[in-house]
C-alpha cells in the first residue's frame, strides 16, 4: 500500500511543497529513501523508526520505499520525518483518512518529540497559498507563524498529539492569529539626543532614513560615528506587516527559527574579519548572510577599510540589484537585500588627518594604501558622504540634549508617506529604489536646480550612476521640505553629501 502526506521544500525565502509518498511491500527488510535527499534526510531512517518504537508503534519489518516527490529537487534537512511517520502509520492501518489538505512539518527526536526545522514561516505562507485545511509544526516553531490567518496551524510536541490530531481533528485547538499592529512608539534604549552637536552627519542620517539611502561617515577617532550609526534604527519608519514576514522569513530560514515576527527593521553590524559566506550568505545549506539578515533595514559596516577588499567588492551588484544569489556545487538560491548600507571609517590609518589638534603621523603612502582598500564603484554606490568632525569641549560639554529622535521620526514618517503615496503603482515605496526612467519621471528640478546639476555634472565629473544618485537623494530632501519640485536648495544639498574627491 502506498501513503502520501504532504510537506514542504525550502528554496531561497519561498517554500514548494513535498508529497512524502511511503510504499510498503513484501520481500527482505529494507528501508530506502529516494527523491534528492541529503545526508540530513537520508538520516532519517533512524529516527523514524525509533521514534515509532518509542511512541509505541511497531516498525514494519519489510521493504520500505519513500519517495519524495518532485524528484529533481533537492531535499534538504530532517524536516520531512513527521510526514515520512504518518505514512508509516497510514500504510499500516492505525491512521486513516484523506490528509492531501494537510501539511506536515517537523524533524523527530528518538524518542518521538517533534523538534522546530528552519523555514516554517515560508511553509505556512505556501500551505494557505495552496488552499491547505491544516498544517501541523513543531510547537517551538509557533512564535513565528502566529500571525498568519486563514490557515488552522496546529503546533505540537510529540508524535502522538500529531496522531490525535489527526485522528480527531475536531478535537483540537489551532493557533488562534494575532493582527498585526504597526509598532508606533518602539523602546529603543539610545536616543539622537544623546549626540550633541554634529548637525551635518545627523541632517545626513535624517536624509539618509527618510529615503533609505546609503551613507558613510569619515572622522577621527571618538568623534561619534558608531554612536551615530547605532542610533540609526531610532528614527526609521516602522516596518509594515509584508516588510516583517520577509524578514521574519530570512531569519527563520537563516536556521534562527521559532522567533516572533520581526518588528523594528533589522541593524546588522557583521565584524571585519566576516567572510565572504558571512557577508553574502552560502555554505552547505545555502543560508542568507548578513546581507539579508539586513533587508528592509540597516547593515553597517564598522571600520570599513578592514574589511577584506574582495568581501566589500562582492557587494556590489547585490547592493545595486537588492538581492544576492548565492550559488555552490549543490544548488543556487536568491534572497533579497535591500538594505541601507551605512559605513563609517577613519580618515587614515592613525586617524587623524586633518584633525584641527592633533598630528598626523601616516606617511602619503600609508594614507594611499588606506584609502585604496575601498574601490571606486563601492564609493560609488554611496549616495551621502559625510565628515563627522573632533567634537570640541565646548560642544560636548552643553547640558543642552541634541534632538530627541522622536522629533526627527516624525519627519522621517512624513517624507515616507510622500514617497510611498507618489510611487504606489510603481511597487517601490521609497526614493532609493528609484530605477533611473522613474528618476527621470518623478524628479523634476526647477531650472536653477537643473543650471546647478548641470555645472556640478562636469566639475565633479560624476558617473552617471553618481547623477542619479544625486538626483534621488535631492528628491527625498525635497521630500523632507514638503516640495514636488526639487529646487536649488536641495541639489545643492544633495551635491555637498557627494564630496568624494580625495579617493580620486
Ligand atoms: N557628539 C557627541 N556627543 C556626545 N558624546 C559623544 C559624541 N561623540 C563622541 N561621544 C562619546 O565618545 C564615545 C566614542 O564615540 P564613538 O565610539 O561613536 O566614536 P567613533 O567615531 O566611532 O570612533 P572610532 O573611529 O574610534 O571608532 C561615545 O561613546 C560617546 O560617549
Ligand atoms: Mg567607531
Ligand atoms: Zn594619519
Amino acid at each position: 500500500m502506498v501513503a502520501r502526506m504532504m510537506s514542504f521544500g525550502l528554496m531561497g525565502i519561498d517554500a514548494f511543497p513535498v508529497t512524502v509518498e511511503v510504499d510498503i511491500s513484501g520481500g527482505l527488510p529494507a528501508f530506502e529513501i529516494v527523491g534528492l535527499p541529503d545526508a540530513a534526510v537520508k538520516e532519517s531512517k533512524e529516527r523514524v523508526r525509533s521514534a515509532l518504537k518509542n511512541s509505541g508503534y511497531s516498525f514494519p519489518a519489510k521493504r520500505i520505499t519513500v519517495n519524495l516527490a518532485p524528484a529533481d529537487v533537492k531535499k534538504i534537512g530532517p524536516v520531512y520525518d513527521l510526514a515520512m511517520l504518518m505514512g508509516f502509520l497510514c500504510c499500516d492501518g492505525s491512521l486513516a483518512g484523506d490528509f492531501s489538505g494537510v501539511g506536515l512539518i517537523g524533524e523527530l527526536s528518538l524518542l518521538g518529540e517533534v523538534r522546530p526545522v528552519r523555514g516554517v514561516l515560508p511553509m505556512a505562507l505556501k500551505a494557505r497559498e495552496m488552499g491547505f485545511r491544516a498544517l501541523i509544526i513543531p510547537a517551538d516553531n509557533a512564535p513565528e507563524v502566529q500571525y498568519i490567518d486563514q490557515i488552522a496551524i496546529y503546533p505540537v510536541r510529540h508524535v502522538r498529539e500529531a496522531v490525535e490530531l489527526l485522528m480527531d481533528p475536531e478535537k483540537a485547538r489551532p493557533l488562534t492569529p494575532i493582527q498585526f499592529k504597526a509598532e508606533e512608539e518602539e523602546d529603543f534604549q539610545i536616543d539622537f539626543a544623546d549626540v550633541k552637536g554634529q548637525f551635518i552627519p545627523r541632517r545626513a542620517m535624517e536624509i539618509a532614513a527618510a529615503g533609505g539611502h546609503n551613507l558613510r561617515m569619515e572622522g577621527p577617532p571618538g568623534s561619534g560615528k558608531s554612536m551615530l550609526a547605532k542610533r540609526l534604527p531610532t528614527i526609521l519608519p516602522p516596518l509594515e506587516f509584508e516588510e516583517a514576514l520577509e524578514c521574519t522569513k530570512i531569519f527563520s530560514v537563516a536556521g534562527r527559527p521559532g522567533q516572533d515576527l520581526c518588528r523594528t527593521r533589522p541593524f546588522r553590524s557583521p565584524h571585519h574579519t566576516a567572510t565572504y559566506v558571512a557577508l553574502c550568505g552560502g555554505g552547505q545549506n545555502l543560508t542568507p548572510g548578513e546581507l539579508s539578515m539586513a533587508h528592509n533595514g540597516v547593515l553597517f559596516l564598522d571600520e570599513l577599510p578592514e574589511f577584506t577588499p574582495q568581501v566589500l567588492d562582492s557587494m556590489r551588484a547585490p547592493l545595486e540589484d537588492n538581492e544576492i544569489t548565492v550559488a555552490r556545487a549543490n544548488g543556487t538560491v536568491t534572497y533579497p537585500c535591500n538594505v541601507m548600507l551605512v559605513c563609517a571609517m577613519n580618515p587614515c590609518k592613525c586617524g587623524y588627518l586633518g584633525h584641527p589638534t592633533k598630528a598626523c603621523t601616516c606617511s602619503p603612502g600609508e594614507i594611499q594604501r588606506y584609502r585604496h582598500r575601498i574601490s571606486g564603484p563601492l564609493l560609488d554606490r554611496i549616495d551621502l558622504h559625510v565628515e563627522v568632525p573632533a567634537i570640541s569641549y565646548e560642544e560636548l560639554s552643553t547640558k543642552a540634549p541634541g534632538e530627541p529622535s522622536s522629533a526627527i521620526r516624525a519627519r522621517v514618517i512624513a517624507a515616507r508617506k510622500r514617497q510611498q503615496e507618489r510611487y504606489k503603482d510603481e511597487g517601490i515605496s521609497k526614493n532609493a529604489d528609484l530605477t533611473s526612467p522613474m528618476v527621470k519621471k518623478y524628479c523634476k528640478l526647477t531650472p536653477e536646480a537643473e543650471q546647478l546639476l548641470k555645472q556640478s555634472f562636469d566639475k565633479l565629473e560624476l558617473s552617471a550612476r553618481g547623477y542619479y544618485r544625486i538626483l534621488k537623494v535631492a528628491r527625498t530632501i525635497a521630500d523632507l521640505a514638503g516640495a514636488e519640485l526639487i529646487e536649488l536648495a536641495h541639489i545643492s544639498e544633495a551635491l555637498r553629501f557627494r564630496n568624494i574627491h580625495d579617493y580620486e
